[in-house]
C-alpha cells in the first residue's frame, strides 16, 4: 500500500476522521472532519471560515488525524496522518463540493457556501495500523517530501541468539538467522519487551 492508496482508503472507506489541531495556547483540540478528496498532492478537507477550526489552522498549520475502520478492536484498521496543511483555492473547493454532494444539504444555498474554505494536507507522515491481522501489520509512510523518521527496535551484532527477546515478543515477530535475531518491522508492536529482556544490550531504538 503506497501513500496514495492509503489516502484513497481514508477518503472512500473511512471518510470521517478525528483531527487534532492546537489552539492559541498550544492546547490540543480535536474535532470530526471529512476527508473529501485525495491525490498525489495529499488529502483535502473543508471547513467554514467562521469556525474556530479555521482560525486554529490559519495560525498553526500543524495537524494530526486518525480514522478507524472496523466494528471492534480486533477487526479494525487505524490510519494516522500528521503533517502540514494550507488553504487551497476556489477551484479545489468546487471540486470537493462536486465530489461530496451531501455538503449541499448542510450548506444549501450559494450564499451559505460562501463561508467554506478548502484545505490540503500537503506534507507529512503517517501510519497504517492493522489489528485485524495476526500478527498485527503496520506500514509507515511519508509524503510531500517529509523526511521525519519513526523510532523502531532493531537487533545489533551484539546479539548472541539466546532467544530471550523472542520469548517475550507478543506478536512472535522475532526470528533467527545466521546466529542473530531479527525483528519483522511490519509486524512489530514496538512494545519494547525485546529491549528490556535482552541480556547483552543488543536491542536498540533507532529511527527508520
Ligand atoms: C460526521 C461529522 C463530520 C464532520 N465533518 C466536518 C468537516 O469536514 N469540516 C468541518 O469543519 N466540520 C465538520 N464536522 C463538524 C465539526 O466536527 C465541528 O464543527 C467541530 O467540532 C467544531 O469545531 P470548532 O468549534 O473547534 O471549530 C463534522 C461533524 C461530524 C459529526
Amino acid at each position: 500500500m503506497d501513500a496514495l492508496q492509503i489516502f484513497r482508503f481514508l477518503r472512500d472507506d473511512i471518510h470521517t476522521v478525528v483531527m487534532a489541531t492546537a489552539d492559541g495556547e498550544g492546547n490540543p483540540v480535536t474535532c470530526a472532519v471529512d476527508i473529501m478528496d485525495a491525490d498525489e498532492g495529499g488529502l483535502y478537507f473543508l471547513t467554514a471560515r467562521g469556525k474556530s477550526l479555521y482560525s486554529r489552522l490559519k495560525s498553526r498549520p500543524q495537524l494530526s488525524l486518525t480514522g478507524i475502520k472496523g466494528s471492534s478492536t480486533l477487526t479494525s484498521v487505524a490510519i494516522t496522518v500528521s503533517g502540514l496543511c494550507r488553504e487551497a483555492g476556489e477551484e479545489e473547493l468546487r471540486t470537493l463540493l462536486d465530489k461530496n454532494r451531501y455538503m449541499y444539504e448542510i450548506y444549501p444555498t450559494e450564499a451559505s457556501r460562501a463561508a467554506l474554505a478548502a484545505f490540503r494536507i500537503y506534507r507529512g507522515r503517517g501510519e497504517v495500523f492493522d489489528l485485524s491481522k495476526l500478527p498485527i501489520e503496520r506500514i509507515n509512510f511519508t509524503f510531500g517530501g517529509d523526511a521525519s523518521a519513526e523510532p523502531a527496535y532493531f537487533i545489533t551484532e551484539s546479539c548472541t541468539a539466546c532467544g530471550k527477546c523472542a520469548e517475550v515478543c507478543p506478536q512472535g515477530c522475532i526470528s533467527f538467522e545466521g546466529g542473530r535475531a531479527s525483528i519483522a518491522q511490519r509486524h512489530c508492536l514496538r512494545c519494547g519487551n525485546c529491549m528490556a529482556a535482552c541480556p547483552c544490550g543488543a536491542v536498540v531504538l533507532k529511527s527508520i
